[in-house]
C-alpha cells in the first residue's frame, strides 16, 4: 500500500514537473516572439531613403540635375553618325516626362507638353566621359516659329572640366526642322 502511494506521488511530481517545464517553455517562446516582433517591424518600417538626385554636372543648369533618372527615349545607345554628325559620339536621349504622359496608349503623341526638357548626352568617340550635352526646352511663347523649343548645347573636353555653352537656337533649327512633324525631336520613344 505504502509503495503504491509513493509510486503515485512520484508520478504526480513528475507530471507537475513536466507541466511546469511546458509552461516555462511556452511562455519563454511567447516572450521571444514578443521581443522579436517589434524588432522585425522596426526593420520593415525603416524609412525608405528618397532616391538622391545627383548634382548637375559642372557648368550645367540646375533643371537638368539627375537627368539620367528620367525616361530614356532610345532603347540602345545611339552610335556616332560619322563625319557630319553635329553631336558626334555615343548618345542617349532623356525626357523629363513619364511614358504614360507622352505615349498614353503605348504610342507616342506629339507635340511634347509645355515644360518638357529633352536632353542628349554624348561621350565622344574614344572617350569615357560625357563631353556633350544638348538640351531642348519647351517654354510656352519662347519661339512660336519652332514649336516653342529653346535649343542649347554645351561641351567640355575633360571629365573634370566645366561644361560651357557652344551654340544655341539658329544653328540648330536647320537640321531639327527636318523632323518638324514629330515636334523637332529626332529620337522617338522606343
Ligand atoms: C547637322 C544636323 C543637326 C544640327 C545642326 C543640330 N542637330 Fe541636334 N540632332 C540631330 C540629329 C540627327 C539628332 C538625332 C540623334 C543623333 O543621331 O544624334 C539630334 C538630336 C538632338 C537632341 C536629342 C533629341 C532629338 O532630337 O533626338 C537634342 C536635344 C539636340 N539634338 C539638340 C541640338 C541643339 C541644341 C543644336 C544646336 C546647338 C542641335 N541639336 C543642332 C541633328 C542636328
Amino acid at each position: 500500500m505504502k509503495t503504491q502511494t509513493q509510486y503515485l506521488l512520484r508520478n504526480l511530481v513528475i507530471i507537475m514537473a513536466l507541466c511546469l517545464l511546458f509552461i516555462t517553455c511556452t511562455s519563454e517562446k511567447q516572450l521571444e516572439e514578443l521581443v522579436q516582433t517589434p524588432g522585425e517591424e522596426t526593420i520593415v518600417e525603416e524609412p525608405v531613403q528618397p532616391e538622391e538626385v545627383a548634382a548637375p554636372l559642372p557648368g550645367l543648369p540646375a533643371d537638368v540635375a539627375g537627368y539620367t533618372q528620367w525616361l530614356k527615349l532610345n532603347a540602345e545607345p545611339i552610335p556616332p553618325a560619322g563625319g557630319g554628325d553635329p553631336h558626334n559620339g555615343t548618345k542617349n536621349v532623356y525626357v523629363n516626362q513619364a511614358r504614360e504622359t507622352i505615349a498614353p496608349d503605348g504610342e507616342q503623341q506629339f507635340p511634347y507638353p509645355n515644360g518638357s526638357i529633352v536632353i542628349k548626352e554624348a561621350s565622344r568617340p574614344g572617350k569615357d566621359f560625357i563631353g556633350l550635352i544638348a538640351i531642348m526646352r519647351k517654354k510656352e511663347g519662347v519661339d512660336p516659329d519652332h514649336n516653342d523649343w529653346e535649343f542649347i548645347e554645351y561641351v567640355r573636353s575633360a571629365s573634370d572640366a566645366e561644361f560651357r555653352e557652344i551654340a544655341r537656337d539658329g544653328v540648330c533649327w536647320g537640321c531639327h526642322a527636318r523632323v518638324e512633324d514629330i515636334d523637332y525631336v529626332f529620337t522617338e520613344l522606343e
